[in-house]
């Protein structure tokens, strides 16, 4: 067990086994990585044979350092509830890439990933999740059309210019954790994708059943000032739990 993760997460591995966790919850993580330095990460000895092979080919000591932290923070994380050994989880890929625990088997525990910046964002749930986390400066403005449909180039338009990049980048991640949770990716006409917000930071999202299946919730919130975050679910939830923002450098092994 990790000593730098909220007790919490520690009794979630009895309720899970005990099956006593909601139809439907989602443990919010949020992980900052900015005090780590290039090369300072040391925890690659949890990694596997592909994570190491992707890691080969990154070009920037930065871009390895996000890398690192991100893979060994999700399997901190996930280790926590499966009461394992962080480098004794397996991966495996659906069709377009989305990741799922392979080993242990028959978890019943789901999750997914996702870096902006120096931050990362992992969802962990019971049933299937996407999330997505973006940086709201210097959102592409521009393309606006090519991702939203009417209704919602509307409710852009009548933000302030000085929220509009942070609408942006909160439809945005709506959207792209919808399409993380079916797995689909990015390879989707966006303006099919119909989000509608039904209360606060609730929203209804659906796209091509084909390509997306069923209509899911989302709930979209704040990594930080100036990140926006999205986690999408099929069905209903009964509880979210974000937790309070991690250093990197208290969870992953540094030099
Ligand atoms: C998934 C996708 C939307 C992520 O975009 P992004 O904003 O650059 O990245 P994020 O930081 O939000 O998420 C990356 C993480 O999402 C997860 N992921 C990868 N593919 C995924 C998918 N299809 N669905 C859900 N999650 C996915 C992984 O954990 C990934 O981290 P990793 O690359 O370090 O393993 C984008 O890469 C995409 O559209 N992929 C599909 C590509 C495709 O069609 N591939 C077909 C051949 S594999």
């Amino acid at each position: 067990m990790h000593p730098h993760l909220p007790t919490i997460s520690y009794q979630i591995d009895a309720r899970l086994k005990g099956n006593i966790w909601p139809l439907s919850r989602v443990d919010v993580w949020r992980i900052d990585a900015s005090s780590l330095v290039d090369g300072s990460v040391r925890s690659m000895k949890t990694l596997d044979r592909d994570e190491l092979s992707t890691l080969s080919g990154l070009k920037f000591p930065d871009l390895k350092t996000k890398y690192i932290s991100a893979h060994v923070s999700v399997r901190i994380i996930l280790a926590s509830y499966l009461g394992c050994d962080p480098g004794g989880i397996r991966f495996a890929r659906g069709r377009r890439g989305k990741p799922f625990i392979s080993y242990p088997t028959d978890t019943r525990l789901y999750f997914n990933m996702s870096r902006s910046g120096a931050s990362v964002l992992v969802a962990v749930s019971n049933g299937m999740i996407g999330a997505d986390a973006e940086r709201c400066a210097g959102a592409p403005l521009e393309i606006a059309p090519d991702i939203f449909n009417s209704n919602e180039l509307e409710k852009l338009n009548a933000s302030g210019s000085a929220e509009i990049e942070c609408a942006f980048t909160a439809l945005w991640t709506v959207k792209e954790s919808y399409l993380k949770l079916s797995g689909s990716g990015l390879g989707v006409d966006l303006t099919k994708v119909r989000t509608r917000n039904v209360r606060s930071s609730f929203w209804e999202v659906e796209g091509p059943p084909d390509i997306c299946g069923s209509p899911a919730t989302a709930y979209q919130f704040a990594m930080d000032k100036n990140c926006s975050a999205a986690i999408s679910w099929y069905g209903q939830v009964a509880e979210i739990c974000v937790y309070p923002m991690l250093s990197a450098s208290a969870l992953v092994d540094v030099a």
